[in-house]
This record gives C-alpha cells, structure tokens and sequence, in this order.
C-alpha cells in the first residue's frame, strides 16, 4: 500500500460543488486518507474572494463544501478539516513567498489568463496572486502531496519552485517539495454541453454539471439534455477518439462503476447514446444519493458543521503556528513575546 506523509487540498465555496469536483479530487482524498498519516481538508474562502465577492452567501457556502467532504467519506476525527481563513499562517507565508516569485512565473499561469478573459488590466491583484495563495495552503503545513484535478497541476508546481526556491535561498530544507497526485482517469470531467470544456462551478449553464445536492429528477434531466453526437457507441475505446462528449460521458460511466471504458464499449457496441445515457443517469442517481441525503442532513446541523470547523482549525493552527515561526526566524525577524 502507498503510504503518503502529509496530504493537503481544498476547494473554493464558489457556486455548486459538482461532480467534476467529486470525481476529480474529492473522492481520491477520501481513499488517500486511509493511507496517510496526516491529513488537512481546507475550504479556501479566501480564495472565494478572487472571483465572487458573495458576502450573504460565503457562510453557506463553506459549510456546504464542509458538508461535501464529510458526507464524500472524508472523517473528521481523523482530518481537520477547516476554514482558511481561520488560520491566519496561509496570508502571512502567502506575503513572505510573494516576495520570492518571480513575476515571469506568475504570468505563465493558464488559470489567470483564463479567469482574467481580455479584460486583464481590469482583473484584481487577489487574483493574480492566487497561485501564491495557493503555495502558501500547502507549504504552511510542509505538506509532502497534494491530490487535485489536472487543473490545479501547474499551481501544485508553482508551490514546488517557489518551496525550492525558498530553500536554496536559506539554505536549508524548509519546505519539503509537494507533488500533485492526480487520477488519470477522472483528471478531468468534462462539461456535459460543451465535451471540450471542463466542468466547473463558473459556467452560467446548470445543464453544463451534476451537482451533488441534484435530485433524482434533476440528473435524469440533466443527462437526458447532455450534447452527444449521433454516432452510435463504437466497440472499443479507439473509437471514442475526437468524440469529446461521448468520451466524457463514457468515462464518468466508468468512473462511477470501475469497469473499464472498452468493456463498457463492447458491452453497448452500435447502440445509440440514448440507451446507454439510461444506464448512467441510473448509476449517478445511486452513486450520488448517499452523498446528497447525508450533505442535507448535515447542512440541517450547522452549528454541528462549525464545531468541525473550529475543531480541524485547532489542529491546522498548531501545526501552522510552529511552522511559521519558524518561517519568520529563518527570514530574520525579532521572536514575538
Ligand atoms: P476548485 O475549487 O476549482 O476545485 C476543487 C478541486 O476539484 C478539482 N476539479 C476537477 N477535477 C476534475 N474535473 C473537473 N472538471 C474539475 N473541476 C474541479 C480541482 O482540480 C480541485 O482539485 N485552487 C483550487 C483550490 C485550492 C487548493 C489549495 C487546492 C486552494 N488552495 C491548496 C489544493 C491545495 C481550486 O480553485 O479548486
């Protein structure tokens, strides 16, 4: 069995959480944390900030997000998980590694370039500083992986220059240097209107994702609207080549049921993608329902949530609180009292 040391991800409480989130990153924590020995789950709220300043919603939507991780198997006797801005060690390093990147590596960031559109001169600082953020989340523990979607892997990257980089300076084994962990197959889930485009909380169209409160009506609309070709199912999986929606939908199938996508492919050969669109609302439909009767019931139990949440920031405050004086001694600072 792999064994990892320290695991750190999180996610923003932006919009709906969905099922690329689930697929992507979330489920893989859950199983990672059976074979780690520590383990944080961060709701990143102050990352929420960069894109949507949602002040009557953002509590709402941490809990919810806390809500998910539970409810996705994620244990909290066994994780902290926590709010990031109840740990005020990720915006002090965030400062300190600031002063340490390059603006050039910051301007190759796809994510900003995305987020930032055409109107980039309009775009706020928080966002383009985002990555360094980011860096800080995952080196203020001295985490050693950091299990994400293939969206997050040029940021993981980041931190893991900027960690080199910071030890060179010094001279000394800060930080250790974090590696992604990424699930090939589940990388990427795809829209379901647009097979070439990722699913993601910021798209304006509910029809583009699952999410994980849907109902049982909601997925089989969902699906039954999600754009395929008109080709039928071919035999094997050569066959799903420039067919992106046909390929995402197949691979959430397999995702979902851990049978492979050529199996799947002989098993509904020259069918068309109605038939088989049945069989994956089905296997959402049961594969979700635990997830979303136990994130309401939780969401039912605020005050519960919170406890979580202030439970897991005693243990990520311990664990920062040491690692950030160190962090000041190494740059040079007077000790505080
Ligand atoms: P966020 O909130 O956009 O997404 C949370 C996690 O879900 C993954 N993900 C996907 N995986 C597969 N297919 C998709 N369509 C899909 N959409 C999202 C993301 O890769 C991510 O793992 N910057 C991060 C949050 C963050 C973070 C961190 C993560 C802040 N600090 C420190 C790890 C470590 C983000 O915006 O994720």
């Amino acid at each position: 069995m792999k064994s990892y040391q320290r695991i750190l991800s999180g996610v923003r409480p932006t919009g709906h959480i969905h099922l690329g989130n689930y697929l992507g990153a979330i489920r893989n924590w859950a199983q990672m944390s059976l074979e780690t020995k520590e383990q944080l789950f961060c709701i990143v709220d102050q990352h929420a900030l960069t894109t949507v300043v949602d002040s009557e919603n953002l509590k709402e939507n941490t809990r919810t997000i806390a809500a998910a991780y539970i409810a996705c198997g994620i244990d909290p006797k066994k994780s902290a998980i926590f709010a990031q801005s109840h740990v005020s060690a990720h915006t002090e390093l965030s400062w300190y590694l600031s002063c340490f990147a390059p603006l050039g590596w910051l301007n190759r960031m796809t994510q900003f370039k995305d987020k930032a559109g055409k109107n980039k001169e309009n775009a706020n600082l928080g966002l383009y500083a985002y990555p360094v953020l980011m860096a800080a989340d995952i080196l203020i523990y001295k985490a050693t992986h950091v299990p994400v979607g293939e969206d997050q892997k040029q940021h993981v990257e980041l931190a893991r220059d900027l960690a080199g980089s910071f030890n060179s300076y010094y001279k000394k084994e800060i930080f250790p240097l974090p590696e992604p962990i990424i699930s090939k197959e589940t990388a990427r889930i795809m829209s379901l209107r647009d097979g070439t485009k990722k699913m993601s909380k910021s798209d304006v169209s509910d029809y583009s994702r699952i999410h994980l409160l849907d109902d049982a009506d909601t997925i089989t609309l969902k699906i039954r609207k999600a754009k395929t070709d008109s080709d039928p199912i071919p035999s094997s999986k050569e066959g799903l080549q420039n067919r992106p929606e046909a390929e995402n939908l197949m691979g959430i199938y397999s995702a979902l049921s851990a049978e492979n996508i050529d199996a799947l492919c002989s098993e509904y050969s020259g069918q068309p993608f109605s038939s088989f669109k049945n069989a994956l609302t089905e296997i959402l439909i049961e594969s979700l329902r635990p997830i979303r009767e136990k994130m309401q019931h939780l969401l039912q139990h605020p005050d519960e949530l919170d406890k979580v949440l202030y439970d897991g920031a005693d243990i990520a405050n311990l664990l920062a609180e040491k690692h950030i004086k160190e962090i000041r001694e190494v740059l040079g600072m007077i000790p505080r009292r």
